[in-house]
């Protein structure tokens, strides 16, 4: 391809621009802080590609055009480690770091003043990276330590990691570790899961899966950090050798490599521990994983003296924070009867030791969790700890699924107190419907029932309910009504004076009204305003309790879930038989406005039509409703009365035609004047 500008000129340019890019990489890669955007980036890269190609006798390996090139490999060749890649002894105790540090002060002479260089063990993989005069050659996995593989290819695509180092000695191999950062392991799963292709379990698998790409445009396509810990073979030169582990990585980082911000020499083996606790509390917050953290005596001429045991130094220590995912196996699944009656199926699990502690049981949550990880009883599973969160099955293994595994079924019957349990639509969670019944729930019921917008027994807090469920004298709020003073004035914090006024405001509160009744028995989804309306609507327990699901949505704000949820609880004998306790023991109230017209209308359906004399439809239809009537939109076989007025519309004809009764206005309002009802029993 023709130039158009002359070779002099367009080497020039080509340097320029390598050493722009290399800094913008620098900028973004390594120090996290970018100075251009990416427009301008994408016009200098492309504008180097374009030299590149016209002048392809330009083309050099650091180039940064050449992160991404090749074909394939058929499989990775083997490259040999002239100084080996050595592994660290790991602690995990206190007492095994102040051994270390003995060991340490031992093997030196007395007055050696012993300082340590401390860093966070990154959790990637190891690799080394060759640089002859300054240009990155090659680099390969730690493999056994002796001989890894080579994964040039990959490694040139990590960002981070400069294909060319200004300033180097002849020969240099960095040491360090490829990782996935945490927002890139969450910007890749998410792009995974809209691929629907497979999750990654961590990053650090990502970041293995990735390294082992045969084909670099792959491995190109995620996005990988460079952290630098070490070096492997050097040459120095004319370069005066680092003396020192802090030395060392001063000069690297100078070098443009990463090298993370958690550096801290210490001095002590306290400080030693202090920058452990330091760390661990920091995990989380850090941009990457990491298992630990590892202490190096920082004088390279002390290292020496104190030598190599086996396959690691005696110089250096790995302090690793306890695994944060064991395998184990679900032995079985119990649920369990929270306060508020949702049932929660928990896994007992092998005992295993993970994060710290050994976990016997990890909540499962709900159905819908269970069946979404897919967990079978007898399934081998992942347990996970993290920082200080509860232990949870993080997965299944699935291939190790047993032949006999059984799949969970939530119980039909609360295992507490075997009434029914329930699921409603739209929600996770089973529940048990006993709710007056049920011991489980007990605690929470009795106060939810004593308090102020409920039945109003004033005194009666959460110590007192505690106290007395603890001391068996209450199991349902029946049993409230049973309590002699001197039940009470055994409690701990109440004098007799006390336990004369909570006697005193039991005894009131059995005079409450409907509306409150109801609401104080907790009906899931029953919240104040629905009681009222519910004990507008019907006027009477009975009535309540023997309505249908489709009767109670006509109620306002009663849909299907909240119906659902009333006929359930009314359905519960446990609830029934707590019910006619409370009214046997003289729960009443008093006859309201609603209460005394209830049952003139109730049971008759109406469908309204025309104009009438002295009232709106929506008037009528509001008495009517108040008189436990029910108005519905058109006639059917259902329709008792059709009401019609003044010109009325082919709803007549149609009731007519139907044999239902039509009447006018005064004669439902008589009808509305009929026999009254009052409630209060069942
Ligand atoms: S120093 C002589 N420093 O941990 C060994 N290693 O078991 C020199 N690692 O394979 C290793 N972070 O990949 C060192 N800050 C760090 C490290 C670190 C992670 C890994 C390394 C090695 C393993 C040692």
């Amino acid at each position: 391809m023709q130039s158009s500008i002359d070779p002099d000129s367009a080497q020039k340019r080509v340097e320029e621009l390598r050493a722009i890019i290399a800094d913008h990489d620098y900028q973004y890669y390594v120090l996290d802080d970018p100075t251009v955007d990416d427009a301008k980036y994408d016009m200098l890269f492309r504008e180097l590609q374009l030299l590149e190609t016209q002048h392809p006798e330009l083309v050099t390996p650091d180039s940064p055009t050449q992160r991404v090139s090749g074909s394939p490999l058929p499989a990775f060749s083997t490259l040999t480690h002239h100084v080996p890649m050595l592994s660290l002894n790991n602690a995990f105790s206190d007492t095994e770091v102040e051994a270390f540090d003995r060991r340490v002060r031992e093997a030196l002479p007395e007055s050696s003043e012993i300082v340590y260089d401390c860093g966070v063990k990154f959790d990637g993989l190891a690799v080394s990276l060759r640089y002859e005069n300054g240009l990155f050659i090659r680099g390969a996995t730690r493999g056994d330590g002796q001989v890894g593989e080579n994964i040039s290819a990959n490694l040139r695509t990590i960002a981070s990691i400069p294909l060319k180092l200004n300033h180097a000695p002849p020969l240099l191999e960095v040491r360090g570790e490829v990782l996935m950062l945490k927002k890139d392991f969450h910007t890749l799963n998410e792009m995974q899961k809209q691929r629907s292709e497979k999750l990654f379990a961590n990053p650090r698998n990502a970041a293995a899966g990735s390294l082992r790409q045969l084909d670099a445009r792959i491995t190109a396509t995620r996005r990988l950090t460079f952290f630098a810990y070490g070096i492997g073979e050097t040459d120095w030169g004319a370069i005066p050798p680092p003396t020192t582990q802090s030395v060392l990585l001063d000069y690297l980082s100078r070098l443009r490599f990463s090298i993370g911000d958690e550096r801290k020499l210490a001095f002590s083996s306290q400080d030693l521990l202090s920058y452990y606790q330091y760390i661990h509390e920091k995990r989380e917050r850090l941009p990457y994983d990491i298992d630990g953290v590892v202490y190096k005596v920082n004088d390279f001429a002390m290292q020496q003296i104190i030598g190599f045991v086996s396959r690691a130094p005696r110089f250096a220590l790995a302090h690793k924070f306890p695994a944060e995912e064991m395998k184990s196996v679900v032995l079985d699944i119990d649920v369990q009867v929270g306060r508020t009656g949702v049932l929660t199926p928990v896994a007992r699990l092998q005992p295993t030791f993970v994060g710290g502690v050994t976990v016997t049981n990890a909540t499962l949550h709900n159905e819908d969790e269970i069946r979404f990880k897919n967990i079978y009883i007898g399934d081998t599973v992942i347990v996970r700890r993290a920082g200080d969160v509860i232990p949870e099955v993080a997965r299944v293994v699935i291939e190790e699924r047993p032949a006999d595994a059984r799949e969970f079924v939530m119980p039909k019957r609360c295992p507490v107190c075997g009434s029914e349990t329930l699921r409603l639509a739209g929600e996770a969670a089973t529940r048990c419907t006993g709710g007056l019944f049920c011991p489980a729930q007990r605690k929470q019921a009795l106060l939810h029932f004593a308090s102020r917008r409920a039945m109003d027994i004033d005194g009666m807090g959460e110590k007192i309910v505690e106290q007395l469920v603890d001391k068996e004298l209450l199991k349902t709020p029946a049993d409230i009504f049973s309590l002699r003073e001197d039940d009470l004035s055994s409690l701990i914090r109440m004098g007799d004076k006390s336990a004369t006024n909570l006697c005193a405001a039991i005894e009131k509160s059995k005079t409450s009204t409907f509306a409150r009744f109801i609401f104080a028995l907790g009906i899931r989804h029953v919240g104040e305003a629905t009681a009222r309306d519910l004990a507008q609507h019907y006027g009477t327990l009975e009535a309540l309790m023997s309505a249908d699901t489709e009767s109670l949505q006509t109620v306002p704000d009663v849909g299907e879930v909240v119906a659902e949820s009333i006929r359930h609880f009314f359905f519960e004998p446990h609830n029934i038989e707590v019910i006619r306790a409370l009214l046997a023991s003289g729960v009443h109230w008093l006859d309201e406005k609603k209460e005394t017209a209830k049952g003139a209308l109730s049971g008759f359906v109406f469908v309204l039509t025309g104009t009438l004399p002295s009232m709106t439809r929506d008037e009528a239809t509001e008495r009517i409703i108040a008189a436990d009537g029910k108005v519905v939109g058109s006639v059917s076989q259902k329709t008792s009365y059709v009401l019609a007025g003044e010109s009325p519309g082919s709803t007549l004809a149609k009731a007519r035609k139907l044999n239902i009764p039509v009447i006018d206005e005064p004669r439902l309002l008589a009808l509305i004047d009929g026999e009254k009802n009052t409630g209060g029993s069942v």
